[in-house]
């Protein structure tokens, strides 16, 4: 077993975006192309001699491959240490959790989250640091600073680890432990969760149906659903996580999630069902013919949460990111915390967390979770829903509306335009940019326009300024209108248009949200000249 210095080139493609480095399996089989941007992490986060690493993933294509190259990188580059899940798995949360438990370093987590898999689809790789969060902005710029310049990496030269054996062995001089990717996450749920009121809800008639869409999940919520908690073994549908998610597109929204969406929608429906994501950090919540937005799922959350054991203190905070709507907010109010509006991306929470100025935060795109991981945290969320329902005993939908009665309705809905011409999605953009100062003020139909902006965050932790974050077009009564530019897609442009419509009144609570955002819609379908600039008259997804 020798180390080698291997001579390469630099790549200049290698920047990470708001979730790692996501690219096309292709891209990454290219040679040397996964080991420059694995050796430019190591390069960049000064580890001492020795860590301990976390390695995992969603166990998509390439997973497997990927695995044993970081290991025998991470020997030759002299970590201590390796903990990696069994069969190379991880999910995101668990992940963070375990870098957590175990105090590792830092942990590399494979995932290109709800992307396509396959030789085709999608791949990813990012880095989080010791409190078990995404790398900060200049660890990412620094790693890809470091990319462009590479020469060489370091590698062992050894015979491919056996990952599928519980149990430690070494590699060169560094250890290697392979861990039950589930049993501290599902361990950390137990010390949450009243575990033994939402045993007792499922042995009664209370039915709930899982999706884990053939990605990760599927044996976390074997064990935590049907072994742990006792549901019946067909509560868990697609459980066997495959490495092109059978297909699929492994999103829990309501296009992708159909399976579930048609139980959940039909006759006979469970009282309860959810899905997951490729990596196990997004997840989706229904009611028996019934859909909670993930705002409303956060607030819902926010207003119970002192009804779960581990959240029985109270919570110190809450953060959502911008487009998410403000449904959280008016808890927050009321419950006399404050409530962060940050950029998109789940970094931002971390700090917040960090400081102890929050508890709970959510995205508008599925993805809530809480300061007891620093990932978003799918399997933790429909946990938390279930302690609520085992604890009210109503449905999901009585439980959503009797918040809407409470707080007003947030009707909410998010536009996608995928896959764009690059051009013509910054036209939109750019169009908006150069007009709409000139908006404030103006009336639409029943809404005018109090201010707009470019939104801009700055940390309250470290002040760092996050500039451009999506243009903001904000109503005098509560509305917003935003337009941002995806982050994380990996086929041209995709441009995201979100509408929010507040209302107060009850008696207008039952519309469809579509129904009571139409104007809105048109509004900022007129606003951007979004159908003249891309040619599309219809968006690729709505959620
Ligand atoms: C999307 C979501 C964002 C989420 C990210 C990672 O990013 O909108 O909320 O944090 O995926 O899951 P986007 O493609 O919009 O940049
Ligand atoms: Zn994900």
């Amino acid at each position: 077993m020798s180390i080698r210095t291997v001579n390469t080139r630099p790549f200049s493609d290698q920047k990470p975006g708001t979730s790692g480095l996501r690219k096309k399996v292709p891209v990454f089989r290219q040679p040397h192309y996964l080991e420059n941007f694995v050796q430019s992490i190591f390069d960049s986060i000064s580890a001492p001699h020795g860590a301990t690493l976390v390695l995992g993933g969603d166990g998509r294509f390439y997973n497997r491959t990927a695995i044993q190259i970081i290991l025998k990188m991470a020997a030759a580059n002299g970590f201590g240490k390796v903990l990696v899940g069994r069969g190379g798995i991880l999910s995101t949360p668990a992940a963070s959790c375990v870098i957590r438990k175990h105090k590792a370093f830092g942990g590399l987590i494979l995932s290109a989250s709800h992307n396509p898999g396959g030789p085709d689809g999608d791949f990813g790789i990012k880095f989080n640091s010791g409190n078990g969060g995404p790398a900060t902005e200049s660890v990412t710029e620094a790693i890809f600073a470091r990319s462009k310049i590479i020469e060489h990496y370091r590698f062992l030269d050894a015979g491919d680890v056996m990952l599928d054996r519980l149990g430690e062995t070494t590699l060169g001089r560094m250890r290697v432990e392979v861990i039950d990717p589930v049993a501290d996450y599902a361990e950390l749920m137990e010390a949450l969760f009243d575990f033994d009121a939402i045993r007792a809800a499922l042995a009664g008639s209370f039915r709930i149906k899982f999706d884990a869409m053939h990605a990760v999940t599927g044996p976390y919520a074997r064990e935590i659903l049907v072994n742990r908690l006792g549901a019946p073994a067909d509560s868990v549908m697609n459980a066997v996580p495959l490495e092109d998610f059978g297909g699929g597109h492994p999103d829990p929204n309501l296009t992708y999630a159909h399976d579930l969406v048609e139980i959940m929608y039909g006759a006979d429906a469970p009282d309860f069902g959810a899905a997951s994501d490729g990596d196990g950090d997004r997840n989706m919540i229904l009611g028996r013919h019934f859909f909670v937005t993930p705002s409303d799922s956060l607030a819902v959350i926010a207003a119970n949460a002192t009804l779960v054991p581990g959240y029985r203190q109270g919570v110190a905070g809450i953060a959502r990111s911008m487009p998410t709507s403000a449904a959280a907010d008016r808890v927050a109010g009321a419950l006399g915390i404050p409530c962060f509006e940050t950029p998109t991306g789940w970094k931002f929470f971390g700090n917040l967390m960090d400081a102890g100025k929050v508890t709970l935060c959510g995205e508008e795109s599925f993805g809530t979770s809480s300061s007891h991981v620093r990932e978003k945290d799918g399997l933790w969320a429909v946990l938390f829903w279930l302690d609520i329902l085992a604890v009210r005993k109503q449905p999901v939908e009585t439980i959503v509306r009797e918040h809407w009665a409470k707080y007003g309705r947030n009707f909410y809905s998010r536009y996608d335009y995928e896959a764009l011409p690059t051009e013509a999605a910054d036209g939109v953009m750019q169009h908006l940019r150069a007009n709409f100062s000139s908006l404030t003020g103006k009336t639409f139909g029943p809404y005018t326009v109090q201010t707009c902006d470019d939104f801009s965050y700055t940390d309250p932790v470290d002040g760092s300024i996050s500039k451009n974050q999506g243009i903001r077009i904000l109503f005098s009564d509560g509305s917003r209108i935003i337009f941002r530019l995806s982050g994380t897609g990996t086929e041209g442009a995709t441009l995201r248009v979100y509408l929010e419509a507040y209302e107060a009144d009850v008696s207008r609570h039952h519309l469809d949200a579509q129904e009571a955002l139409k104007e809105l819609i048109e509004i900022a379908l007129r606003i951007s000249e979004l159908q003249a600039r891309t040619g599309r008259d219809q968006p690729t997804v709505i959620t």
